[in-house]
C-alpha cells in the first residue's frame, strides 16, 4: 500500500535518493507517486499516476520527500497523487493511513483552497492555519496529529526540517552520515544506513541537523533507541531473475533450511502452546491459509485442538480470550491492519501474543510478547510464496515439537526441501501446462485435509498471478455445489498425497472426469483419473509444502502466458495497513 520515503541531507542529492528509496518500496502496490523537493523558497512538486518511471531528472536539493499511493479517498488522478502542498507552497505532506474526520476537519477551515479529494490535504491546510498560531513546525504537526481520528503516519516539511509522527502506519527512521532518512519500509533505507530507528506509535520527531523525538500527545522528550541491523539490501534486489516472484520461488529450499536453524524458538514456544488454555492462529490471505492449515497439523501430529480465524473476523469472535490464552499471529510483513487490530485487543485481555513474522521491528514484532521469525528474507513479489512456505515449516514444526516428535518433524521439512527443489526443476512441464490452461475463466482445485487449506492457498496465488477465477474446495463439498460448475475441459487440479485422504479424494477427481473436467493430478503416483500427472515425491506431512510450490509455478506461468506482471497484480497490495 502506500509508500513513504523522506531525506534531509546535507549533499543535494536529496530528490535523486527519495526517487530510488520510492522504487525500493514500489511493491507494496501503488496507483500514482510522486516527490516534492525544496528549492529556493518553496515546494517543487513532480507527480504522475501509473508507476514510476525507470528514469527521471530531478532538480538538486538537501531535502525532499516522496510517495507511492495506493488510493482510498479520492479516486486515482495527478491531483490526488501526494505530496500536498498548504496554500502558500511552503509546507508539504505525504501521508499513509485514513483521517476518519477529515469532513468535519475540512469543514472548519475557512478560505483555504483544495486543489484534491483527499484526506491528506485537510492535514496540510490544518498544519498551515495551527502555523498561525504556535511557535514551530513540530508543535503544529503535533496539535494537528491529536485531531486525526484513526491510524495515520505523516511526513511534513517547511523546507528547514521534516516532522514525523505516526499511530498504526509503519515508518521507520534511517541515521545516515549525511542526514537523515525515514521511510515506510526499513529495506528501502539499507543502501544509505543500518542504523534504524523502528517508530512507536503516538511519537512525533523533528529531522534537521540532528534528530529530537516527543511523544506527540505530551511533546515529552525522550531518547531515540536506534538498532544497527546485519541485513544485506543486495538481499531485496532483483539479482539476474526476471521477476521478484521467480527469484523468491527459487530461495524456498535455503528458506526451509534456515527455519531448521531454528528449533530453539520452536521447542521454546512449543512449552507455551502445551501450557495455554486455548490457542488461536490468526492471519490474513496467504497466512490465513497457513494457519488453517496448523489446525489440521495440529490434530494429525499434535493431537491438540488449535482454534483458526482469518485476521478481520477475529474481532467478533474473540469474547473469549482471557489471560491464559495464547493468540499466534502469523504475518510476514508485521503490519496488517487486520492483525494488528485483533492483536491490540486481545492485548488488552492480557492474552499471550505470539508473532510468527518475517520482519524484525515490525508493529507485531514490537507488539508480541513471544517473537518467533520466519527467516524468509525479504519478500516483494505481491504473492507470497517463500513467506508461506516458511510459515508452513515453522507451523509444521511446531505441531512436531508439541507432540515432543520435533527431530522426525525436522527430518521430513529437510525432504521437502529436496522435494521443492526438484518441482523448480520441472518449470518447463509447468509451462507447458500453464499454455494448455491459461485460456480457462474459472478452474477448481481439490484437496482433503491437509490439503483443503493448500487447495485454498493455490487458488489465492492462481488468482492474484493470473486473474483466472480460482477456487479451492474440500473434496467432500464437491457434491454439494461445486459440480454444478464442471464443464467440459474446466481445469480441476487435485492433490492427493500418500495420506488417509488417498481414496476420497480420488473419488472426487473421477467424479469431476465423468463430467468433462481436464483433471490435474499432483500426486506421488499416477492414476488413471488424471488427465494430466504432476509427481511429487512423498515427504508425508511435508508433502504439502512441494505441492504449494507447483501452484506458485503455476500461478507464475500463467501470468506470463496472460501477459501479466506477476509482481504487481491488478489492485493489490503487498502490505495492507489500511481497513
Ligand atoms: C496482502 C498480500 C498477501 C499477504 C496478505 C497478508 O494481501 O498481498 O501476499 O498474504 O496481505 O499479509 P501479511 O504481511 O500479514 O502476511
Amino acid at each position: 500500500m502506500c509508500g513513504i520515503f523522506g531525506v534531509i541531507t546535507t549533499k543535494s542529492d536529496a530528490p535523486s535518493q527519495v526517487f530510488s528509496g520510492l522504487s525500493d518500496i514500489e511493491y507494496r502496490g501503488y496507483d500514482s507517486w510522486g516527490i516534492a523537493s525544496f528549492i529556493g523558497n518553496s515546494f517543487q512538486v513532480v507527480k504522475n499516476i501509473g508507476f514510476l518511471p525507470k528514469k527521471l531528472t530531478l532538480p538538486k536539493a538537501n531535502l525532499s520527500i516522496g510517495h507511492t499511493r495506493w488510493a482510498t479517498h479520492g479516486g486515482v488522478t495527478v491531483a490526488n497523487a501526494h505530496p500536498h502542498l498548504d496554500c502558500t507552497k511552503k509546507l508539504t505532506i505525504v501521508h499513509n493511513g485514513i483521517v476518519e474526520n477529515y469532513q468535519d476537519l475540512q469543514k472548519k477551515l475557512k478560505g483555504h483552497t483544495f486543489v484534491s479529494e483527499t484526506d491528506t490535504e485537510v492535514i496540510i491546510h490544518l498544519i498551515e492555519e495551527r502555523m498561525k498560531t504556535e511557535k514551530s513546525l513540530l508543535r503544529a504537526v503535533a496539535v494537528t496529529f491529536r485531531s486525526l481520528k484513526g491510524l495515520n503516519a505523516i511526513v511534513v516539511s517547511d523546507g528547514k526540517s521534516i516532522v514525523v509522527a505516526k499511530k498504526g502506519s509503519p515508518l521507520v527512521v534511517g541515521k545516515s552520515k549525511d542526514g537523515f532518512l525515514v521511510a515506510s519500509d526499513p529495506n528501502a533505507l539499507l543502501p544509505y544506513t543500518k542504523e534504524l530507528l523502528f517508530l512507536e506509535d503516538e511519537t512525533i520527531l523533528e529531522m534537521n541537523e540532528g534528530l529530537s523525538t516527543y511523544g506527540v500527545l505530551d511533546l515529552k522528550p525522550f531518547k531515540p533507541s536506534f538498532q544497527t541491523v546485519d541485513w544485506d539490501y543486495s538481499a531485496s534486489t532483483l539479482k539476474n531473475y526476471p521477476h521478484f516472484m521467480l527469484k523468491e520461488m527459487y530461495e524456498q529450499p535455503q528458506v526451509l533450511r534456515n527455519v531448521l536453524q531454528n528449533l530453539d524458538g520452536i521447542k521454546d514456544l512449543a512449552k507455551v502452546v502445551k501450557k495455554a488454555y486455548g490457542t488461536y492462529l490468526i492471519g490474513c490471505g496467504t497466512a490465513s491459509y497457513a494457519c488453517l492449515l496448523g489446525v489440521y497439523l495440529f490434530s494429525a501430529i499434535a493431537k491438540k485442538h488449535v482454534n483458526y480465524s482469518i485476521g478481520s473476523e477475529f474481532d467478533y469472535i474473540e469474547d473469549y480470550l482471557t489471560d491464559k490464552s495464547l493468540l499466534i499471529a502469523v504475518s510476514q510483513s508485521g503490519e496488517t491492519i487486520d492483525v494488528i487490530e485483533p492483536v491490540t485487543h486481545a492485548k488488552v485481555k492480557k492474552t499471550t501474543i505470539v508473532a510468527l513474522t518475517n520482519t524484525l521491528g515490525s508493529t507485531l514484532y514490537r507488539m508480541a510478547d513471544i517473537k518467533l521469525l520466519l527467516q524468509a528474507g525479504p519478500e516483494k513479489a505481491v504473492a507470497s510464496t517463500k513467506a508461506y512456505i516458511a510459515m508452513q515449516a515453522n507451523i509444521l514444526l511446531l505441531s512436531f515439537a508439541v507432540a515432543g516428535r520435533l527431530e522426525e518433524g525436522a527430518r521430513i521439512v529437510e525432504k521437502s526441501a529436496k522435494e521443492v527443489e526438484s518441482v523448480l526443476k520441472k518449470i518447463p512441464q509447468i509451462k507447458k501446462l500453464a499454455n494448455r490452461i491459461s485460456a480457462a475463466d474459472h478452474m477448481y482445485i481439490l484437496g482433503r485435509g491437509l490439503s483443503f487449506p493448500i487447495a485454498l492457498e493455490s487458488a489465492l496465488k492462481i488468482k492474484e498471478t493470473s486473474y483466472i477465477h480460482a477456487e479451492g474446495f474440500a473434496g467432500g463439498e464437491l457434491k454439494h455445489g461445486a459440480l454444478a460448475l464442471i464443464t467440459t475441459g474446466t481445469p480441476v487440479i487435485v492433490y492427493v498425497p500418500n495420506d488417509e485422504t488417498k481414496e476420497a479424494v480420488l473419488a472426487n477427481a473421477t467424479e469431476v472426469k465423468a463430467r468433462g473436467a481436464f483433471v490435474i493430478g499432483v500426486s506421488f503416483q499416477n492414476n488413471s483419473a488424471f488427465d494430466y500427472f504432476f509427481e511429487v515425491k512423498d515427504t508425508g506431512a511435508s508433502s504439502v509444502i512441494p505441492h504449494v510450490v507447483f501452484a506458485q509455478l503455476l500461478g507464475y506461468q500463467l501470468s506470463l502466458k496472460r501477459k501479466i506482471n506477476p509482481d504487481k497484480p491488478r489492485n493489490l497490495a503487498k502490505s495492507v495497513v489500511v481497513k
